[in-house]
């Protein structure tokens, strides 16, 4: 009989671009000013990908290079990667597949999913079932988006939010009592009016109607899609805390996507939890949709200590929202 292990988050890489877009740069292009966004967003500057001849996938790659770097593996011994984008480099093939060529995993089986902002937290869970299961040692989750792709810089709803980026963990069994606990995820279909590129799939394809009208680029109802992120993440939180008998004061950190600091400081005021312990870098990235939680892990992983309870949150189109709860281990060292 095989039993069940943990999976627990054992690497972690990240890559921006060098490029950055700040707060001036965008008063140049739309009627704006930084200190409107940056009290109502938290927001300074994005890191944007600027090449024409890169894409999503070689962002994925530089993080998940980073993480075998910084873990001490060879490509060779990955067997899964899931990368959760909805900026993938093409509609017809994963994203996933083009990274195990150019990194060379030639024994890794790839695919993509795409929750938008929730992405990596949904692939997250399902990384960690199929390395709980006892089936796959070494499975690597990437969020990654080229935000910039989808952006209309014309729109100063959008443009001022959304950054590119790209963050890798590396999931593997232990039997020590760390890693992923739970997750309380939700799907409201009804809320997909609200955020979203309508053009580029089969419901519209792309022609130059399509193109004329803009129906690439993000479109987002602000106000409705705030609401809703502060009530969602706050309810799967208390519930991630109460199905598992744990109060706010256990947790250690609260990882949430990273959409508008407003956001991010209602939900921990909600719970009750002090500010030092909610991670931010929203100030330096903006929003990366699904590389925010893995990037803060990047980021701040010095922070983490062996057994702190930690969530991570996150909220976007779908709508699809949620919160897992995991316990800190210990990273490989090389
Ligand atoms: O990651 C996926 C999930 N996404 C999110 O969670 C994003 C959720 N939404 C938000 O973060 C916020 O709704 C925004 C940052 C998008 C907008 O902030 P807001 O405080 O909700 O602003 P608003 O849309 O209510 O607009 C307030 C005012 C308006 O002017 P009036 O009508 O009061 O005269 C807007 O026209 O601010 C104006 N405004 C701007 N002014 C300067 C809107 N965008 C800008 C701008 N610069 N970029």
């Amino acid at each position: 009989m095989r039993l069940k292990s943990n999976a627990v988050i054992t690497g972690v890489g990240g890559f921006v671009p060098d490029n950055i877009l700040n707060n001036s740069d965008l008063e140049k292009m739309v009627d704006t000013n930084s200190e409107w966004i940056v009290s109502r967003t938290g927001i300074k500057e994005r890191r944007i990908l600027n090449d024409p001849s890169l894409a999503t996938s070689d962002m994925a790659a530089y993080a998940v290079k980073d993480l075998l770097k910084n873990a001490g593996l060879e490509p060779e011994e990955i067997d899964c990667l899931i990368i959760a984008t909805s900026t993938p480099d093409h509609l017809l093939l994963s994203t996933a597949s083009i990274v195990c060529d150019k990194l060379g995993l030639v024994n890794a089986w790839a695919t993509d999913i795409n929750a938008a902002c929730s992405g990596f937290l949904y692939a997250y869970t399902m990384g960690a079932s199929l390395v709980e299961s006892n089936r796959y040692k070494k499975v690597i989750v990437v969020g990654a988006d080229q935000n910039s792709a989808i952006i209309n810089y014309e729109d100063r709803n959008t443009c001022i939010l959304f950054g590119d980026g790209a963050g890798a963990v590396l999931l593997e069994p232990t039997t020590e009592d760390v890693g992923l606990i739970d997750s309380v995820f939700k799907t409201e279909g009804k809320g997909r009016e609200h955020l979203l590129v309508p053009g580029g799939g089969s419901k519209i394809p792309a022609t130059p109607d399509s193109v004329a009208q803009k129906l690439h680029y993000i479109r987002q109802d602000g106000r409705v899609v705030f609401k809703a992120a502060i009530k969602g993440m706050t309810e799967t939180c208390t519930e991630v805390l109460k199905r598992n008998d744990l109060e706010i004061n256990d947790i250690k950190w609260l990882i949430p996507h990273q959409a508008n600091y407003r956001i991010i400081h209602a939900v921990g005021e909600n719970l009750g939890l002090p500010e030092d312990r909610v991670k931010v870098n929203i100030e330096r990235y903006g929003n990366t949709t699904a590389a925010t939680i893995p990037l803060c892990i990047w980021d701040f992983k010095d922070d983490f200590k062996y057994n702190d309870n930690m969530i991570f949150t996150a909220f976007g189109a779908g709508f699809s929202w949620g919160a897992t709860l995991l316990k800190w281990g210990k990273l490989r060292t090389v």
